[in-house]
């Protein structure tokens, strides 16, 4: 099946005729588009280095190394611990609260790779951003609907959803918009009915700027929309890309998680060139991170060589409680107000409002 002119054999993993999609990635571009993944990652020697066993709550035991820095006038900065990338870690600033909203900066939550994060960190900043008054438009772009139902909604109860939005001109964005929960925070819902979209969607003028085109009544309203996508780099992907400022990829602390890393670049790259010259990678946030494995400090080292700045110093460690307050239907924020898992991703709030200079 083609689905895109400009990307030629990406195909949608949620097509409706196609067997039920599984955590892998999308199947690699054409020639011209394969490209290695930068700083392969070379297996270490494992035999005698003591490594802990990964449990589910993994408090943070990384070396915490005292790093004195020059201020620019040459003076010793106050001692700063190496955070878990291994670089200082600055104080980010507490954000300010806002007097208007609007102008909304509309970021992707991206990696064609399944299961690395995307959804738990769209729910999770976006419910932190509300906490500091930002207003917060989720968007869930994913027919398997993980961010909806991570909301607490049923797929099976939703009237309309952003399908709806997409393919009937008569459908407005107040019409599918729906309260997430969270103070602050609304939600463009999704379900399996998505998938079709990606179908529809070739047939349409201007295909890969749908979703821009829909999103644009809630510029003015919201301060951050949030795309939470699909794995996959196919046209719904294209379409989140096309539509936004910048682009969150989520990396899973683990060797694989390297892999087609640079395939995803490319195809960021080629969005920017060809479709939205202004999109930029906001950063790249480890997830899943076990502070006390080897393999993970490796894989953050190497992610840190790969992408240098980019490589937010906030990491998400791996916990259970993101499960749990799956279950439950609300972010950990509000499920596990005090546990790390929350306390870290307000962090990331604050880094990410640093980064787009809102704090
Ligand atoms: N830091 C974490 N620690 C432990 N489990 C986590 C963490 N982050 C996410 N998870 C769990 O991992 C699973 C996959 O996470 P999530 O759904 O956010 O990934 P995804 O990238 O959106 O997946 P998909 O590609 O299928 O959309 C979920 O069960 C989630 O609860
Ligand atoms: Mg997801």
């Amino acid at each position: 099946m083609s689905n895109s002119g400009m990307f030629p054999g990406i195909s949608g993993s949620s097509a409706p005729d196609m067997p039920p999609r599984t955590h892998t990635p999308s199947p690699p571009l054409g020639n011209e588009h394969v490209v290695s993944d930068p700083l392969p990652f070379e297996r270490p020697h494992r035999e005698g280095v003591p490594e802990v066993a990964s449990s589910n709550e993994a408090p943070s035991t990384a070396p915490q190394v005292a790093t004195q820095l020059l201020t620019d006038d040459g003076l010793v900065a106050a001692p700063v611990a190496n955070g878990p990338t291994g670089r200082p870690m600055p104080v980010f600033p507490e954000p300010t609260p806002l007097t208007q909203h609007g102008h909304a900066r509309v970021i992707s939550m991206c990696n064609q790779k399944g299961g690395v994060g995307k959804t738990t960190t769209t729910i999770n900043l976006g419910a932190s951003l509300a906490e500091y008054g930002r207003k917060v438009l989720l968007v869930d772009f994913d027919p398997q609907g993980s961010l909806s139902v991570g909301l607490g909604l049923n797929p099976h109860e939703m009237d309309l959803t952003i399908y709806n939005l997409l393919m009937q001109r008569d459908v407005t964005l107040d019409d599918v918009v729906v309260p997430s929960g969270v103070p602050g925070m609304d939600l463009l819902p999704s379900n399996i009915d998505l998938s079709a979209a990606e179908v529809q969607l070739v047939h349409e003028v201007a295909r890969e700027q749908t979703l821009q085109r829909v999103l644009a009544p809630a510029l003015e309203k919201y301060d951050v929309i949030l795309i939470d996508c699909q794995p996959s780099l196919g046209l719904l992907t294209v379409n989140a890309l096309t539509a936004s400022h910048g682009v969150i990829v989520p990396l899973e602390c683990e060797y694989f998680a390297l892999r087609g890393v640079a395939l995803l670049k490319t195809t960021i790259d080629k969005v920017r060139e060809r479709l939205n010259p202004r999109l930029e990678i906001d950063g790249v946030l480890g997830t899943m991170f076990d502070g006390r494995t080897l393999h993970s400090r490796e894989v953050m080292d190497r992610l840190v060589q790969a992408w240098g700045d980019k490589v937010f110093h906030t990491v998400i460690r791996r916990t259970v409680k993101f499960s749990d307050a799956t279950v439950a239907g609300e972010p950990i924020t509000s499920y596990a107000t005090a546990s790390g898992g929350a306390e870290s991703y307000r962090q990331l709030s604050k880094e990410v409002l640093a980064r787009w200079h809102d704090a």
